[in-house]
């Protein structure tokens, strides 16, 4: 039976700021939605309150993945009752290999029950699963002994996280803008990684992204508008060419509501992006 990973009435704030005002998604296992949407228009808070950052307080609805409440859960629990997150900025974690970092996740979501401090997945056992994806994904083997992130390229960070897609196996995976940053080569190669992983797993797929690009070479079957912290519109690939076409002041004209909710976003944090 496949999952589904349900959104109901979503509300979302940061301190104290509304940003997300009730948003409904509903994906199943082996389905490719894109949410697209303007910078600013709540895409990235949707991903980390899924996935349980705690700067992002759910006020109103649900999450639910195969109708366990997804809110209620630790991000380690989440991750291991079946969703993963791709960052639109991976950290960087000096000291800390590719492949150790790769043999813990992989470790704590297959064995739930495991604590801090218990045993590993074996060493063999692990590095031939990890050669065997990297080398499916056509990585360098001496990609894996490198410090996590660190220096890595735009596009390197994005492989990074393929590879541990491919590893996890999650029932959904969200992809935050991994197209962010790269260039055409490295869209279709990351591309390429996600559609291969996604389709042997049966995962269930979302791609965030501002831009269409990316939907070139991941397509998907279910497009959603989220304009100032809501779906204005779902529908399928056509919305994209849509968009491409007139852009997100069509949503804008559209959609006026939300539009003036985007705006009043936009008074409240001028300086866009935030780190923490
Ligand atoms: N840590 C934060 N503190 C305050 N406001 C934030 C923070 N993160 C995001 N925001 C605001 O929330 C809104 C939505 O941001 P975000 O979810 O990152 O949008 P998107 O990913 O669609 O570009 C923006 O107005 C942004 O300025
Ligand atoms: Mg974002």
């Amino acid at each position: 039976m496949s999952k589904v990973l349900q959104i109901e009435n979503l509300h979302v704030a940061i301190a104290g700021k509304e940003i997300l005002k009730g948003v409904d998604l509903t994906l199943r296992q082996g389905e490719v939605h894109a949410l697209m949407g303007p910078n600013g228009s709540g895409k990235s808070t949707l991903s980390y309150a899924l996935m349980g950052h705690p700067n992002y307080e759910v006020t109103e609805g649900t999450a639910t993945l195969d109708g366990v409440d997804l809110l209620g859960l630790e991000p380690d629990e989440r991750a291991k009752a079946g969703l993963f997150l791709a960052f639109q900025y991976p950290t960087s974690i000096p000291g800390v290999t590719v492949a150790n970092f790769l043999r813990h996740a992989v470790t704590n979501v297959r064995r739930p029950e495991r604590q801090e401090g218990h045993e590993l997945i074996p060493m063999r056992e692990f590095r031939k699963e990890l050669r065997g994806e990297m080398e499916d994904l056509g990585m360098d083997p001496e990609f894996a002994r490198r410090y996590l992130n660190e220096g890595f390229s735009g596009g390197e960070k994005k492989r990074a996280e393929v590879l541990q897609l491919a590893l996890l196996k999650p029932a959904f995976a969200i992809l935050d803008e991994t197209d962010s940053g790269l260039d055409i080569d490295a869209v279709r190669t990351v591309s390429e990684g996600v559609n291969r992983v996604a389709a042997r797993a049966g995962m269930g797929v979302l791609v965030i992204t501002h831009y269409q690009r990316i939907l070139n070479y991941i397509q998907p079957q279910f497009v959603h508008i989220l304009l100032g912290g809501k779906v204005v519109e779902s529908g399928g690939p056509e919305l994209v060419d849509l968009l491409e076409r007139e852009g997100y002041e069509w949503a804008r004209t559209k959609y006026p509501e939300a539009a003036k909710d985007e705006d009043e976003l936009e008074q409240r944090a001028p300086s866009g992006q935030l780190t923490f």
